[in-house]
């Protein structure tokens, strides 16, 4: 597969489960705007059959290459970043829960989850594209999750799939700053994530990030259907280093507060 038939697929899904990111796509085409993905994030847990690494195979097989690795201490995750040779591919980004840093409660809750996963699809390394391949979840064990850990509990609703994509605002011609994106998002109503500012990073920093709230889902459980954060639109602009290069790798500081752009109101 291409690399550009593998993003498709994500975003029909992500379209599906965000219906703000569609609509904030056709505001942008109606003003003239060609739209670019500077990345597109993906969500798992540490475990050996569904780390990084593994969710990371599509994406080696059709020419991305590792670049850099990012650490969340506070939110006790991994991350690594995955560039294409062609600058028009968007970068990837996979994080990971680690789960020992967590309740034996929680391993175990997890653990039971991932090993009902199909073996064929951790095999054929599509775990990536199957959205949530574990049976029924409890409302219940999801409000359990979320006292230890949002993105535990984030997982274990939604499973694989594009968490956000990326919108590149270096390469929008009406729109010349993250702020003016911001304001933009504003006006048409949607509700941005405040957590550490409306703008993560400086330019001083290279990288400018901001995201609109996730939105919200009807999910079934066990127990009824209920509305849960899902996934959100982000908005990236980035800046040269002193030898005059765009600045392409991320920063932990900035995504850190980027992840809360799916904790559930309280
Ligand atoms: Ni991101």
């Amino acid at each position: 597969m291409q690399y550009e038939e593998i993003i498709n697929i994500f975003w029909k899904e992500y379209v599906k489960t965000t219906p703000s990111a569609g609509k904030i796509h056709e505001l942008l085409e109606a003003k003239g705007e060609r739209i670019s993905n500077d990345h597109i994030a993906f969500r798992t847990f540490d475990h050996p059959s569904i780390n990084v690494e593994q969710l990371a195979k599509p994406f080696l097989a059709c020419g991305y290459l590792e670049k850099d690795s990012y650490v969340f201490e506070a939110k006790k995750l991994r991350a690594k970043h995955y560039e294409h040779p062609d600058p028009k591919a968007p970068k990837i980004f996979i994080s990971e829960l680690l789960l020992e840093e967590f309740s034996e409660e929680l391993q175990f809750l997890i653990l039971k989850k991932i090993n009902e996963i199909p073996m064929g699809l951790i095999e054929t390394g599509a775990t990536i594209f199957a959205g949530r391949p574990w049976g029924t979840i409890s409302h219940d064990t999801y409000l359990r999750l979320r006292e230890e850990s949002e993105y535990a509990a984030w997982m274990y609703v939604y499973g694989f799939c594009a968490n956000h994509f990326t919108i590149n605002v270096n390469q929008l011609t009406a729109i010349e700053s993250l702020q003016e994106m911001n304001e933009f998002l504003k006006t048409n109503g949607f509700p941005m994530n405040v957590s550490g500012g409306e703008i993560k990073g400086t330019p001083e920093s290279m990288l400018e990030q901001s995201s609109i709230l996730a939105d919200k889902k009807a999910v079934e459980f066990a127990e009824g259907s209920f509305e849960i954060p899902s996934c959100y639109y982000e908005f990236a602009r980035r800046y040269e280093d002193a030898d005059g290069n765009l600045f392409q790798g991320f920063i932990a500081k900035s995504a850190d507060k980027i992840f809360e752009s799916t904790n559930a109101a309280e």
